[in-house]
């Protein structure tokens, strides 16, 4: 079929229905169904067409002895071809129902058919659930989005959209939109500049988060703010990471940390209820984050597996064995976990563990397998069968598991040690599928060390409040301070962040000293923000979800690219647009710009 084919007019035909809707109470019942062709199989005197719309696919038939015009019209059609089409339902056979397909019990015998559009050939198929190469699919994200999972991935961010609108606005929240054009906010990333045309040389950011903003609208008494709020972060990207991406962003006056955790509960299930349709705990476990390390070894713990790492550093203090002996002089910590079923590891495979620990920045990792016919280790002539019985006992490592050792400096243990959980979690196929585990990471320190720089910095973003018991170190130890931070994790993922804020101005500008900010550097990044505080500002805090993390999980993805319309690659460009793109010099001109020559 050549191109020059002459498109019909939709003319006085209406859709009555959607290519998903029809079942087998509409037999008999005359519909008109538009959409595109998914697949056309043309069996002689008979041909099938799979009309598809984003919500379904239905099998449409016509036959050449009964509507003759409209066959001759389907034998041109290709796939991705636009059409009309009226017919009536039927109830299809017994034997040529399609149970996978909502509307496999009938097909639509089509009357009349109207070409609305023609298709080139594909570069990518729609039709296919084939591995397509990623850059393909974004140069052509219109026709990747047309493919069922992405039409699908794209309601559930809708329904998820919509659920959260609904349930924050049940529970008394305005949804108020924040400047995208702002001044720099410091959350930590580069910020994206807009150069300004009307103060040459001057520079708006975009919003890495509308943090400022809400703590101002608590300011100006507005009590429960909302937005699905879109952020913009000039960082490294990866699978969870985009430069724009969207958070539910909230904040609430007269609160304290429980009032904002138990909020962020409720919304989260009544978001699964309603666009999952499942039913999740009313609460959510909690650690703190020195437990979350030390049992994890990470500050997001993925809970779908049990492993936990155990601290037998006293257990095999003075076994004589050389590594672990000197790792406890030297202050070091012994650690070990269990991985269940795998007592029967080659050594082959306990050499790839090995690997994959010293990867991970691990010195070395030893073995302990509880075998049917007894414990099998290197280490038994130092342990002995009783302290290696005794390990295992206390870490629960029953009949067939294999127990893992390593030796090192707390910190670098504990996140080697939760790396390899991880991975073991993979390589054995040991998570879950379908299960959502949330947790709660509470008292975040309120500063980390910025070795690079030589200085300290805000964990969470400098506007975070101190647990009020540690407030008394921030002058003199201000590392053991804890703040009024919290992080909710899903299956590993950190979904949301937020913190109790200050506001008084004498602790916000304590807090910022340490930082290394002075008065008059707060003052000219956010005096706006120290001055409302000196105007009656309620205490407050407030949370951020990533809202495409979220539906990334919900729709069983890996990637956010899968539930973001239109992403971007890794190196931040826009492959259909095509931006960053140059621009043409009158325009920077008129900003007063002028480009360096590229190297
Ligand atoms: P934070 O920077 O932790 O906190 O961000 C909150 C949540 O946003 C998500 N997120 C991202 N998602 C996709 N791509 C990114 N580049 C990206 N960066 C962050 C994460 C994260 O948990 N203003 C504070 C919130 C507050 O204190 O209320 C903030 O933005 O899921």
């Amino acid at each position: 079929m050549s191109l020059e084919f002459h498109p019909e007019p939709l003319g006085e035909l209406r859709r009555t229905h959607r290519c998903g809707d029809l079942r087998r109470e509409n037999a008999g019942e005359e519909v008109v169904l538009m959409g595109w062709v998914h697949r056309r199989r043309d069996l002689g005197g008979l041909i099938f067409l799979d009309l598809r719309d984003r919500q379904g696919l239905t099998q449409c038939v016509l036959n050449q002895a009964t509507v003759p015009q409209a066959f001759a019209k389907a034998q041109v059609l290709r796939n991705e071809f636009v059409v009309a089409l009226r017919g009536r339902v039927a109830e299809r056979s017994a034997e040529t129902r399609n149970p996978n397909l909502p509307t496999g019990d009938i097909e639509v015998q089509v009357e009349e058919l109207r070409i609305l559009n023609t298709a080139r050939p594909l570069p990518l198929q729609v039709a296919e659930e084939q591995n397509v190469e990623e850059g393909l699919r974004m140069q052509y994200r219109y026709l990747d989005l047309r493919r069922p999972v992405m039409a699908q991935n794209l309601a559930l961010r809708h329904r998820l959209a919509k659920a959260t609108r609904d349930y924050l606005d049940s529970q008394g929240f305005y949804e108020v939109e924040t400047p995208i054009l702002v001044a720099s906010t410091p959350e930590g990333a580069r910020d994206y500049l807009v150069p300004s045309r009307t103060r040459p040389g001057h520079f708006y950011a975009l919003p890495q988060s509308p943090q400022l903003y809400k703590q101002i609208l608590m300011v100006s008494g507005i009590d429960r703010y909302f937005q699905l709020a879109r952020c913009f972060r000039d960082e490294d990207l990866r699978a969870d990471r985009q430069p724009e991406f969207t958070q539910i962003d909230l904040e609430m006056s007269f609160v304290g940390r429980e009032d904002v955790l138990a909020l962020v509960e409720g919304l989260m299930g009544h978001v699964f209820r309603e666009g999952l349709g499942l039913e999740i705990p009313a609460h959510f476990r909690r650690l703190s984050h020195a437990a979350a390390l030390d049992s994890y070894g990470s500050d997001k713990p993925d809970l779908r597996i049990d492993m936990r790492l155990h601290d037998v550093s006293e257990l095999v203090d003075g076994c004589g064995f050389g590594v672990f002996q000197s790792a406890l002089e030297e202050g070091s910590r012994v650690k070990a976990l269990v991985v269940p079923g795998q007592a029967g590891a080659s050594r082959k495979e306990q050499d790839a563990l090995k690997e994959l620990a010293v990867a991970a920045g691990l010195p070395g990792l030893f073995f302990l397998a509880r075998a049917a016919d007894g414990l099998k280790s290197s280490l038994m002539k130092f342990l002995g069968p009783e302290k290696a019985l005794e390990i295992c006992r206390v870490l629960g490592a029953e009949v067939g598991d294999l127990v893992v050792l390593a030796a090192g400096p707390r910190a670098t243990l504990n996140a080697a040690l939760g790396r390899l959980r991880l991975e073991f979690a993979r390589r054995y196929d040991l998570f879950p599928q379908d299960r959502f585990e949330f947790l709660w990471v509470l008292d975040f320190p309120l500063y980390s060390w910025n070795d690079e720089e030589n200085r300290l910095e805000a964990e969470h973003h400098p506007f975070t409040s101190p647990l009020p018991e540690d407030a008394g170190m921030l002058e003199s130890e201000p590392l053991k301070v804890r703040a009024a931070a919290y992080d909710l994790v899903l299956n590993g993922n950190e979904l949301a962040s937020g913190s109790i804020r200050i506001h008084q101005r004498e602790m916000q500008e304590k807090v910022l000293a340490n930082i290394g900010l002075s008065v008059e550097q707060a003052r000219e990044k956010f005096g706006f923000l120290l001055d409302a505080f000196e105007f009656g500002a309620p205490p407050h805090g407030g949370v951020a979800v990533g809202f495409d993390r979220m539906v990334a999980l919900c729709a069983g993805e890996t990637s956010i690219r899968e539930v973001i319309a239109f992403p971007k690659n890794a190196n931040a460009v826009d492959m259909m647009s095509g931006a960053p793109v140059l621009v043409d010099p009158e325009q920077l001109d008129v900003l007063k710009l002028k480009l360096q020559p590229r190297d």
